[in-house]
Protein backbone atom coordinates (compact mmCIF):
# COMPACT_ATOMS: atom_id res chain seq x y z
CA UNK A 1 0.00 0.00 0.00
CA UNK A 2 1.27 3.18 -0.86
CA UNK A 3 0.15 6.76 0.21
CA UNK A 4 -1.26 8.86 -2.59
CA UNK A 5 1.54 10.85 -4.07
CA UNK A 6 4.17 8.69 -2.59
CA UNK A 7 3.54 10.33 0.88
CA UNK A 8 1.12 10.37 3.08
CA UNK A 9 -0.53 13.72 3.28
CA UNK A 10 -3.21 13.74 6.21
CA UNK A 11 -5.27 16.78 4.45
CA UNK A 12 -5.56 17.69 0.88
CA UNK A 13 -7.80 20.14 -0.19
CA UNK A 14 -9.13 20.00 -3.93
CA UNK A 15 -10.39 23.55 -4.67
CA UNK A 16 -13.89 22.35 -3.51
CA UNK A 17 -13.60 19.94 -0.75
CA UNK A 18 -11.39 18.74 1.90
CA UNK A 19 -10.23 15.35 1.65
CA UNK A 20 -9.11 13.73 4.87
CA UNK A 21 -6.94 10.45 5.34
CA UNK A 22 -9.59 8.35 7.23
CA UNK A 23 -6.69 7.53 10.12
CA UNK A 24 -9.38 5.33 11.85
CA UNK A 25 -8.81 2.91 9.01
CA UNK A 26 -5.14 2.85 8.62
CA UNK A 27 -2.83 0.58 8.38
CA UNK A 28 -5.56 -1.74 7.18
CA UNK A 29 -6.57 0.77 4.44
CA UNK A 30 -5.35 4.01 3.11
CA UNK A 31 -9.20 5.57 2.63
CA UNK A 32 -10.09 9.20 2.21
CA UNK A 33 -13.21 10.71 3.97
CA UNK A 34 -14.47 13.94 1.63
CA UNK A 35 -15.80 16.84 4.01
CA UNK A 36 -18.13 19.72 2.33
CA UNK A 37 -19.06 21.64 4.98
CA UNK A 38 -17.95 22.90 8.98
CA UNK A 39 -20.57 20.40 10.22
CA UNK A 40 -19.03 17.42 8.40
CA UNK A 41 -15.46 18.54 9.19
CA UNK A 42 -16.33 18.64 12.76
CA UNK A 43 -18.06 15.33 12.61
CA UNK A 44 -14.80 13.80 11.15
CA UNK A 45 -12.59 15.50 13.79
CA UNK A 46 -15.35 14.25 16.61
CA UNK A 47 -14.72 10.08 14.96
CA UNK A 48 -10.83 11.03 15.11
CA UNK A 49 -10.80 10.32 11.25
CA UNK A 50 -8.30 13.46 11.61
CA UNK A 51 -6.95 13.47 15.24
CA UNK A 52 -3.68 15.12 16.14
CA UNK A 53 -3.31 18.84 17.90
CA UNK A 54 -1.83 20.50 14.46
CA UNK A 55 -4.21 18.54 11.71
CA UNK A 56 -6.98 19.26 14.05
CA UNK A 57 -6.48 23.06 13.50
CA UNK A 58 -5.77 22.63 9.78
CA UNK A 59 -9.17 20.90 9.05
CA UNK A 60 -10.94 23.00 11.21
CA UNK A 61 -9.80 25.96 8.90
CA UNK A 62 -11.25 24.22 6.12
CA UNK A 63 -13.63 23.61 7.41
CA UNK A 64 -14.62 27.33 7.84
CA UNK A 65 -13.41 28.18 4.40
CA UNK A 66 -15.90 25.22 3.25
CA UNK A 67 -19.01 26.60 4.78
CA UNK A 68 -18.07 30.47 3.76
CA UNK A 69 -18.21 28.88 -0.26
CA UNK A 70 -21.43 27.22 0.59
CA UNK A 71 -22.60 30.72 1.60
CA UNK A 72 -21.32 32.72 -1.44
CA UNK A 73 -24.73 33.22 -2.54
CA UNK A 74 -26.11 34.27 0.56
CA UNK A 75 -27.01 37.50 1.64
CA UNK A 76 -24.23 39.19 4.50
CA UNK A 77 -26.40 39.00 7.40
CA UNK A 78 -27.53 35.49 7.09
CA UNK A 79 -23.80 34.30 5.73
CA UNK A 80 -22.64 36.00 8.78
CA UNK A 81 -25.44 34.16 11.19
CA UNK A 82 -23.83 31.11 9.54
CA UNK A 83 -20.60 31.42 9.53
CA UNK A 84 -20.47 31.82 13.68
CA UNK A 85 -22.83 28.74 13.62
CA UNK A 86 -20.15 26.92 11.81
CA UNK A 87 -17.20 28.93 14.49
CA UNK A 88 -19.16 27.30 16.92
CA UNK A 89 -19.98 23.71 15.55
CA UNK A 90 -16.30 23.41 14.82
CA UNK A 91 -15.15 24.96 18.55
CA UNK A 92 -17.18 22.55 19.86
CA UNK A 93 -15.91 18.95 18.39
CA UNK A 94 -12.77 18.46 20.73
CA UNK A 95 -11.41 20.13 23.97
CA UNK A 96 -8.13 19.55 24.82
CA UNK A 97 -5.51 20.65 21.69
CA UNK A 98 -5.56 24.51 21.69
CA UNK A 99 -4.46 23.89 17.75
CA UNK A 100 -8.05 24.03 17.58
CA UNK A 101 -9.02 27.00 18.73
CA UNK A 102 -6.26 28.93 17.52
CA UNK A 103 -6.42 28.61 13.93
CA UNK A 104 -10.43 29.23 14.36
CA UNK A 105 -9.35 32.57 16.27
CA UNK A 106 -6.59 32.95 12.76
CA UNK A 107 -10.03 31.90 10.84
CA UNK A 108 -12.26 34.74 12.63
CA UNK A 109 -9.04 37.37 12.23
CA UNK A 110 -9.43 36.99 8.63
CA UNK A 111 -13.01 36.67 8.37
CA UNK A 112 -12.97 40.12 10.04
CA UNK A 113 -10.32 41.76 7.80
CA UNK A 114 -12.68 41.08 4.68
CA UNK A 115 -15.70 42.92 6.07
CA UNK A 116 -18.08 44.13 3.51
CA UNK A 117 -16.51 42.11 0.98
CA UNK A 118 -18.96 39.88 -1.38
CA UNK A 119 -19.42 36.22 -0.57
CA UNK A 120 -17.21 34.98 -3.30
CA UNK A 121 -14.35 37.42 -1.69
CA UNK A 122 -15.08 36.53 1.59
CA UNK A 123 -14.89 32.70 0.79
CA UNK A 124 -11.51 32.72 -1.82
CA UNK A 125 -9.61 34.59 1.29
CA UNK A 126 -10.75 32.40 3.84
CA UNK A 127 -9.59 29.18 1.80
CA UNK A 128 -6.33 31.34 1.56
CA UNK A 129 -6.05 31.92 5.27
CA UNK A 130 -6.50 28.25 5.39
CA UNK A 131 -3.87 26.95 2.92
CA UNK A 132 -1.46 29.47 5.33
CA UNK A 133 -2.47 27.94 8.14
CA UNK A 134 -1.53 24.32 6.68
CA UNK A 135 1.60 25.49 4.89
CA UNK A 136 2.50 27.20 7.62
CA UNK A 137 2.15 24.04 10.31
CA UNK A 138 4.91 21.83 7.91
CA UNK A 139 7.41 24.76 8.18
CA UNK A 140 7.55 24.83 11.86
CA UNK A 141 7.32 21.41 11.80
CA UNK A 142 10.89 20.75 9.88
CA UNK A 143 12.18 23.76 12.16
CA UNK A 144 11.61 22.17 14.77
CA UNK A 145 12.81 19.10 13.58
CA UNK A 146 15.95 20.61 12.84
CA UNK A 147 16.62 22.32 16.28
CA UNK A 148 15.17 19.00 17.95
CA UNK A 149 17.66 16.57 16.14
CA UNK A 150 20.63 18.52 17.28
CA UNK A 151 19.63 17.14 21.04
CA UNK A 152 19.31 13.46 19.15
CA UNK A 153 22.70 11.56 19.59
CA UNK A 154 24.07 9.52 16.80
CA UNK A 155 22.46 5.49 17.46
CA UNK A 156 19.71 6.76 19.53
CA UNK A 157 16.74 4.20 20.60
CA UNK A 158 13.87 7.07 20.92
CA UNK A 159 10.81 6.02 22.64
CA UNK A 160 7.53 8.09 21.69
CA UNK A 161 3.90 7.83 22.28
CA UNK A 162 0.45 7.98 20.43
CA UNK A 163 1.34 9.29 16.95
CA UNK A 164 3.10 13.06 16.90
CA UNK A 165 4.10 12.50 13.14
CA UNK A 166 3.10 13.50 9.31
CA UNK A 167 -0.63 12.28 10.34
CA UNK A 168 -1.01 14.53 13.08
CA UNK A 169 0.12 17.48 11.47
CA UNK A 170 -0.47 18.44 7.88
CA UNK A 171 2.94 16.82 7.23
CA UNK A 172 6.34 15.94 8.93
CA UNK A 173 5.14 16.07 11.95
CA UNK A 174 6.45 17.30 15.67
CA UNK A 175 8.33 14.15 17.34
CA UNK A 176 8.51 12.28 14.64
CA UNK A 177 9.72 15.45 12.87
CA UNK A 178 12.98 15.30 15.27
CA UNK A 179 13.17 11.36 14.65
CA UNK A 180 13.05 12.68 10.66
CA UNK A 181 15.57 15.36 10.85
CA UNK A 182 18.19 13.37 12.72
CA UNK A 183 17.70 10.89 10.06
CA UNK A 184 17.86 13.34 7.54
CA UNK A 185 21.10 14.65 9.59
CA UNK A 186 23.12 11.16 8.93
CA UNK A 187 22.07 9.98 12.59
CA UNK A 188 21.58 6.51 12.93
CA UNK A 189 17.56 6.75 15.10
CA UNK A 190 15.58 3.90 15.63
CA UNK A 191 11.78 4.46 17.42
CA UNK A 192 10.30 3.02 20.43
CA UNK A 193 6.60 3.04 19.68
CA UNK A 194 4.72 2.07 22.49
CA UNK A 195 1.11 1.17 21.43
CA UNK A 196 -0.83 3.67 23.03
CA UNK A 197 -4.25 2.43 24.36
CA UNK A 198 -7.04 2.63 23.66
CA UNK A 199 -6.98 3.86 20.25
CA UNK A 200 -3.63 2.42 19.11
CA UNK A 201 -2.35 5.72 17.35
CA UNK A 202 1.35 4.28 18.30
CA UNK A 203 0.81 0.59 16.77
CA UNK A 204 -1.42 1.81 13.99
CA UNK A 205 -0.13 5.24 12.89
CA UNK A 206 3.33 5.67 14.10
CA UNK A 207 4.61 2.40 13.58
CA UNK A 208 2.70 2.52 10.00
CA UNK A 209 4.99 6.02 9.23
CA UNK A 210 8.09 4.42 10.30
CA UNK A 211 7.91 1.51 8.67
CA UNK A 212 6.74 3.44 5.07
CA UNK A 213 9.76 5.26 5.77
CA UNK A 214 11.92 2.48 6.31
CA UNK A 215 13.01 3.88 10.09
CA UNK A 216 13.57 1.33 11.76
CA UNK A 217 10.93 0.73 14.55
CA UNK A 218 9.85 -1.57 17.45
CA UNK A 219 6.60 -1.61 18.70
CA UNK A 220 5.65 -2.51 22.33
CA UNK A 221 3.04 -2.23 24.54
CA UNK A 222 2.88 0.59 26.59
CA UNK A 223 3.15 -1.27 29.91
CA UNK A 224 6.55 -2.16 29.03
CA UNK A 225 8.21 0.89 28.87
CA UNK A 226 9.20 0.79 31.87
CA UNK A 227 11.25 -2.28 32.00
CA UNK A 228 12.77 -1.10 28.84
CA UNK A 229 14.00 2.00 30.17
CA UNK A 230 15.29 -0.16 33.30
CA UNK A 231 17.34 -2.88 31.20
CA UNK A 232 19.05 0.22 29.21
CA UNK A 233 16.84 0.16 25.77
CA UNK A 234 15.99 3.73 25.67
CA UNK A 235 18.49 6.36 25.04
CA UNK A 236 15.39 9.33 25.16
CA UNK A 237 12.03 9.82 24.80
CA UNK A 238 10.30 12.26 22.10
CA UNK A 239 6.62 13.16 22.42
CA UNK A 240 4.48 15.83 20.80
CA UNK A 241 1.38 18.01 22.87
CA UNK A 242 -2.12 18.99 22.44
CA UNK A 243 -1.64 22.10 24.79
CA UNK A 244 0.69 23.94 26.56
CA UNK A 245 -0.18 25.63 29.94
CA UNK A 246 1.71 28.96 30.24
CA UNK A 247 3.96 27.57 32.95
CA UNK A 248 5.50 24.84 30.58
CA UNK A 249 2.98 21.61 31.89
CA UNK A 250 2.11 19.89 29.08
CA UNK A 251 -1.10 17.92 27.92
CA UNK A 252 -0.69 14.84 26.02
CA UNK A 253 -1.79 11.77 25.18
CA UNK A 254 -2.91 9.85 28.42
CA UNK A 255 0.47 7.69 29.56
CA UNK A 256 2.58 10.57 28.10
CA UNK A 257 2.39 11.35 32.16
CA UNK A 258 3.52 7.87 33.02
CA UNK A 259 6.52 8.07 31.02
CA UNK A 260 7.75 11.05 32.02
CA UNK A 261 7.57 9.74 35.64
CA UNK A 262 9.60 6.96 34.30
CA UNK A 263 12.10 8.72 32.38
CA UNK A 264 12.78 11.06 35.06
CA UNK A 265 13.17 7.76 37.56
CA UNK A 266 15.76 6.37 34.99
CA UNK A 267 17.71 9.39 34.52
CA UNK A 268 16.45 9.81 30.38
CA UNK A 269 15.75 12.76 28.76
CA UNK A 270 11.93 13.82 28.26
CA UNK A 271 11.33 15.84 25.08
CA UNK A 272 8.25 17.96 23.96
CA UNK A 273 8.29 18.70 20.86
CA UNK A 274 5.40 21.41 19.85
CA UNK A 275 4.34 24.56 17.83
CA UNK A 276 4.06 27.99 19.60
CA UNK A 277 0.87 27.44 18.81
CA UNK A 278 0.15 24.61 20.98
CA UNK A 279 1.08 27.26 24.03
CA UNK A 280 -1.52 28.23 25.35
CA UNK A 281 -0.25 31.55 27.51
CA UNK A 282 -3.98 32.35 28.80
CA UNK A 283 -4.16 28.86 31.19
CA UNK A 284 -2.00 29.25 33.76
CA UNK A 285 -0.91 25.38 34.45
CA UNK A 286 -2.02 22.43 33.44
CA UNK A 287 -4.81 21.70 36.23
CA UNK A 288 -6.68 24.56 33.99
CA UNK A 289 -6.19 22.23 30.66
CA UNK A 290 -9.84 20.74 29.87
CA UNK A 291 -9.02 16.72 29.33
CA UNK A 292 -11.71 15.06 26.97
CA UNK A 293 -13.51 11.74 28.29
CA UNK A 294 -13.73 9.87 25.14
CA UNK A 295 -16.63 6.65 24.85
CA UNK A 296 -16.28 3.49 27.28
CA UNK A 297 -16.49 1.56 23.82
CA UNK A 298 -13.30 2.60 23.20
CA UNK A 299 -12.11 0.55 26.63
CA UNK A 300 -14.43 -1.97 26.39
CA UNK A 301 -13.22 -2.78 22.77
CA UNK A 302 -11.76 -2.23 19.67
CA UNK A 303 -13.09 -1.77 15.97
CA UNK A 304 -16.88 -3.06 16.83
CA UNK A 305 -15.18 -6.38 19.08
CA UNK A 306 -16.09 -5.93 22.59
CA UNK A 307 -14.15 -8.18 25.33
CA UNK A 308 -14.97 -6.46 28.55
CA UNK A 309 -18.53 -7.35 30.17
CA UNK A 310 -21.34 -5.56 30.18
CA UNK A 311 -22.09 -3.58 32.93
CA UNK A 312 -18.41 -2.59 33.84
CA UNK A 313 -18.00 0.99 34.64
CA UNK A 314 -15.46 2.52 32.46
CA UNK A 315 -13.25 5.69 32.36
CA UNK A 316 -11.52 7.03 29.88
CA UNK A 317 -9.71 10.23 29.77
CA UNK A 318 -7.62 10.78 26.73
CA UNK A 319 -5.39 13.21 27.79
CA UNK A 320 -2.90 13.55 31.23
CA UNK A 321 -0.90 16.33 32.28
CA UNK A 322 2.70 16.00 32.39
CA UNK A 323 4.19 18.81 34.98
CA UNK A 324 6.54 20.89 33.59
CA UNK A 325 9.68 19.86 35.82
CA UNK A 326 9.26 16.44 34.15
CA UNK A 327 9.87 17.94 31.04
CA UNK A 328 13.84 18.21 30.11
CA UNK A 329 13.17 20.78 26.79
CA UNK A 330 10.75 22.09 24.75
CA UNK A 331 11.34 22.21 21.51
CA UNK A 332 9.44 24.63 19.00
CA UNK A 333 10.21 26.63 15.62
CA UNK A 334 11.39 29.23 17.38
CA UNK A 335 13.85 27.86 19.98
CA UNK A 336 14.86 25.22 22.03
CA UNK A 337 13.43 26.33 26.10
CA UNK A 338 15.15 23.70 28.56
CA UNK A 339 13.52 23.00 31.81
CA UNK A 340 10.32 24.98 30.64
CA UNK A 341 9.01 27.75 33.06
CA UNK A 342 6.77 30.61 32.55
CA UNK A 343 9.27 33.44 32.01
CA UNK A 344 11.42 30.37 29.17
CA UNK A 345 7.31 30.09 27.34
CA UNK A 346 6.82 34.20 27.50
CA UNK A 347 10.73 34.73 26.08
CA UNK A 348 9.15 32.72 22.58
CA UNK A 349 6.54 35.00 21.80
CA UNK A 350 8.90 38.51 22.67
O1 LIG B 1 -6.45 11.87 20.50
P1 LIG B 1 -5.43 12.26 19.48
O2 LIG B 1 -4.97 11.15 18.61
O3 LIG B 1 -5.86 13.48 18.70
O4 LIG B 1 -4.16 12.71 20.34
C1 LIG B 1 -3.02 13.16 19.70
C2 LIG B 1 -1.88 13.42 20.62
O5 LIG B 1 -2.00 13.33 21.81
C3 LIG B 1 -0.62 13.92 19.99
O6 LIG B 1 0.49 13.48 20.72
C4 LIG B 1 -0.63 15.45 19.96
O7 LIG B 1 -1.81 15.92 19.37
C5 LIG B 1 0.52 16.00 19.23
S1 LIG B 1 0.40 15.74 17.51
C6 LIG B 1 1.66 16.52 16.73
Amino acid sequence: MSARGGAVQTLYWTGKRLELVDQRALPQRLDYVACASAAETAQAIRDMVVRGAPAIGCAAAFGIALEARRLTEAGSAARAEALQQAFATLRASRPTAVNLFWALDRMQAALAAVAGRSGAEVAAALVVEAQSITAEDIECNRAMGRRGAALVPDGARIMTHCNAGALATAGYGTALGVVRAARDAGKRVSVIANETRPFQQGARLTAWEMVQERIPVTLVTDSMAGHLMQTGKVDLVVVGADRVAANGDVANKIGTYTLAVLAARHGLPFYVAAPCSTIDLAIASGAAIPIEERAAAEVTGFRGERWAPEGVAVANPAFDVTPAGLVSALITERGIVSAPSAAGLRALFD
